[in-house]
């Protein structure tokens, strides 16, 4: 670490600045997080650093603002406090100094550290922060104990918001419907969002944004957070009397369930904190940082058949090598085998935990079916529920003291299942050996990886403490050595749909399924708030049955097709019922698919601001030179027609030509807008202001426009 012990640090990245005091052996303090300031002296810095310091009056709350990214109430922060925890009725409330101060800047990242100790609660703090190249701020801070034990209950990290923050909104949801938007004003007080179900949950709020009043996609100021964790977690936005604003987050611990005997130390999940004009600019920064990863697929998304919706449990091989071959012949690159395929799992009551593949159905083992599969040129994936039970298994049979129990037994049945403690090695080992095993013999390139139940009785059997942080770590850990053992082997992310969606988990798997509902008329939606943290090539995005399994709501193929074609596409469906004109034209999707993904997979993700009963969003090329967008209407409202197409995300400067991507229906006549008759070329700016009509599209339906530079 260098030591260059300045007072205030300028943190500049893709037109985004944080300016950070440091002053006094302060935490670091966020003065500034919003549009680049442009290169700024060192007297500048100070200036900024005295122009906002609050006049404090008689009253000390006033003292902490800005507030430091570890808020302390021993320095008069009425708010949440970062740290919380006890050495039997001592140290409480810290009250850190900092140290040693690093900062790089020569980094793709410019990186803050600062380490802090507190001498008389014999605890050390190191804070880091770092703006990454996209623009996307995150900070974690590590405790640890130089005393006797000491017991966290939470270290929790804030992310200061201006003034201008008035609005809060962030998603919650239920199976089948995740990431629902709600919205409000912020209040003065704390708007809280907790996870204890082990997971963020299909409830989760994924991003809790504060922005300007009447913030939208395209414009307002917004600031966003996010905790990169698949455990308990509280993400909240406080606003205090005195005016601060803070977004705050931070792993949720559970009583006792982080004890650090001396010398050890906790370390938080990364807090993510996203911004821009607008929530398209927000979710830039977060995709962009993504696609920079190392680790980020490309290689072009594999369009997938999943035998989930086409067979559900009624595993038949015969039936499902048939379903393969139909599956090469739609222009399908992954086939992917959902859950049944194991001893005894002829419905959801019984086996999970018993990874053998059921010799009464596969008496030949899955083997012929794997090769089959390849040998059709598709690469072959299998489902599996590693942490999960049931007490109908071999697994609970032999190993109840394995089964995660709060006190009071393995507590009620979920979806008839309970949770594998994989804290106990045995329990670990068993199931990586078993899942390791059957990825070796099948040559798996891909697990859909689910997680039905919620944690609510994770406590350890031979302790009775809870083990909800190990869990978490141990999945983690998991598809780490499963991953470092099978090199390529991709891992999707499913609970019960999109109930594990978070940056944590996205360290260690390739997509994300966002819902079980592939009814286009919710899809739609669920795909786009998923999208303020996915980039379209991590969601898993599928074409479903005509009569949704979830929603009973009846779709056309193309308005199915229009709205998944965006993701990590596959089809569910039963290829070996479907009749010839359906598969012709489902062929037709999947290689309109293939032919647009380069586009899809690597443009920006816009989304226009309509009237509550219309969608326009697309994707827009990284150079801007073509785009594609859907205009879809979800319900009937009074003003008729609907109001012009006015496309974001275009070079105003460049001339494009607008055509009708029909794949396999157009827009029919008497619904299409004089425009559509012929050759239509404008420059984009008058595509973005003065827009051009919208075909009268019937409810439920949607039309996808293709925008081509013409040079
Ligand atoms: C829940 C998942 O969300 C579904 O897609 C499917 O995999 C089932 N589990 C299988 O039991």
């Amino acid at each position: 670490m260098t030591d260059p012990t300045p007072d205030v640090v300028h943190l500049r990245r893709a037109g985004t600045s944080v300016v950070v005091s440091l002053t006094d052996a302060r935490l670091p303090r966020i003065l500034h997080w919003g549009n680049d300031l442009g290169d700024l002296s060192g007297a500048e810095l100070a200036a900024i650093q005295r122009a906002t310091s609050p006049t404090i009056g008689d009253s000390a709350v006033t003292y902490p603002q800005p507030v430091p990214v570890v808020p302390q109430l021993a320095e008069s922060w009425l708010g949440r406090p970062g740290v919380t925890g006890s050495r039997e009725g001592r140290a409480w409330a810290p009250l850190f100094a900092a140290t040693a101060i690093g900062f790089d800047d020569t980094g793709d990242a410019a990186v803050l550290e600062v380490d802090a100790t507190d001498a008389a609660s014999e605890l050390a703090l190191t804070v880091e922060l770092r703006l990454e190249a996209s623009g996307l701020l995150r900070a974690r801070a590590t405790l640890r104990n130089d005393g006797g034990p000491y017991r966290l209950d939470a270290l929790e990290l804030a992310l200061p918001l201006p003034d201008r923050a008035e609005e809060l909104l962030d998603l919650t949801g239920r199976w089948a419907l995740e990431r629902v938007p709600q919205r409000h004003p912020f209040p003065v007080g704390a708007w809280v969002r907790e996870s204890r179900g082990g997971k963020p949950g299909l409830e989760a709020p994924t991003m809790l944004v504060a922005g300007e009043t009447g913030f939208g996609f395209r414009g307002g100021d917004v600031w966003g957070a996010h905790l990169g964790w698949s455990g308990n977690q509280v993400l909240a936005a406080e606003r205090t009397p005195a005016g601060t604003r803070v977004l705050r987050g931070g792993e949720l611990l559970l009583a006792d369930e982080t004890v650090l005997g001396t010398g050890e130390a906790y370390r938080t999940p990364w807090l993510y904190g996203a911004r821009g004009a607008g929530l398209d600019a927000l979710a830039a920064q977060v995709h962009r940082h993504l696609r920079a990863r190392p680790g980020h697929p490309r290689t072009a998304r594999p369009v997938i058949v999943n035998t989930w919706e086409a067979v559900y449990f009624d595993h038949d091989p015969d039936r499902l090598l048939r379903l393969a071959e139909r599956s090469a012949e739609l222009g399908a690159e992954r086939f992917v085998v959902d859950d049944g395929w194991f001893l005894g799992r002829r419905d959801d009551h019984t086996s999970l935990g018993d990874w053998t593949v059921d010799p009464e159905v596969w008496p030949e083992g899955l083997e012929p079916l794997a090769d089959r599969v390849r040998e059709l040129g598709m690469d072959f994936g299998l489902w599996f529920e590693p942490e999960m039970v049931n007490l109908d298994s071999e697994l609970a049979r032999a190993h109840p003291e394995w089964v995660f129990d709060g006190g009071h037994g393995p507590g009620p049945a979920s979806r008839h299942q309970h949770v594998l403690d994989l804290g106990h090695d045995g329990a670990y080992r068993l199931v990586l050996d078993r899942i390791s095993t059957l990825v070796g013999r099948l040559g798996i390139a891909y697990i859909k990886w689910d997680h039905n139940r919620y944690l609510t009785d994770a406590g350890h059997s031979t302790d009775g403490r809870p083990g909800v942080h190990r869990q978490t770590e141990r999945a983690y850990r998991m598809m780490r050595e499963l991953r470092e053992a099978h090199p390529g082997l991709e891992i999707e992310s499913c609970a019960s749909g999109g109930g594990r969606i978070d940056l944590g988990v996205l360290e260690h798997t390739d997509r994300v399924w966002p819902s079980d509902c592939n009814d286009p008329s919710e899809r739609i939606d669920i795909q786009r708030w998923t999208g303020l943290l996915m980039p379209p090539e991590l969601q898993g995005t599928h074409i479903g049955a005509e009569t949704s399994h979830t929603t009973r709501r009846v779709a056309t193929l193309p308005f199915r097709a229009a709205t998944v074609l965006w993701g990590h596409l596959g089809v569910e469906a039963d290829l070996t019922r479907t009749d010839e004109r359906t598969f012709a034209e489902l062929k037709a999707w999947v290689d309109a698919h293939r032919g647009l993904r380069p586009l899809l997979h690597t443009g920006d993700v816009v989304h226009a601001d309509t009237a509550p009963e219309f969608r326009l969003e697309g994707v827009v090329a990284a150079d801007a030179s073509e785009a594609l967008y859907q205009f879809a209407v979800l319900a009937r409202p009074a003003v008729w027609p609907p109001p012009r197409l006015r496309f974001p995300g275009l070079d105003p400067e460049r001339r494009y030509r607008v055509e009708e991507l029909a794949v396999t229906e157009a827009v029919p006549a008497g619904q299409r807008p004089p425009w559509m008759a012929a050759d239509l070329v404008l420059p984009g700016r008058a595509l973005a202001e003065t827009g051009i009509e919208a075909p009268s599209l019937d409810v439920d339906r949607s039309v996808l426009l293709r925008l081509s530079d013409v040079g």
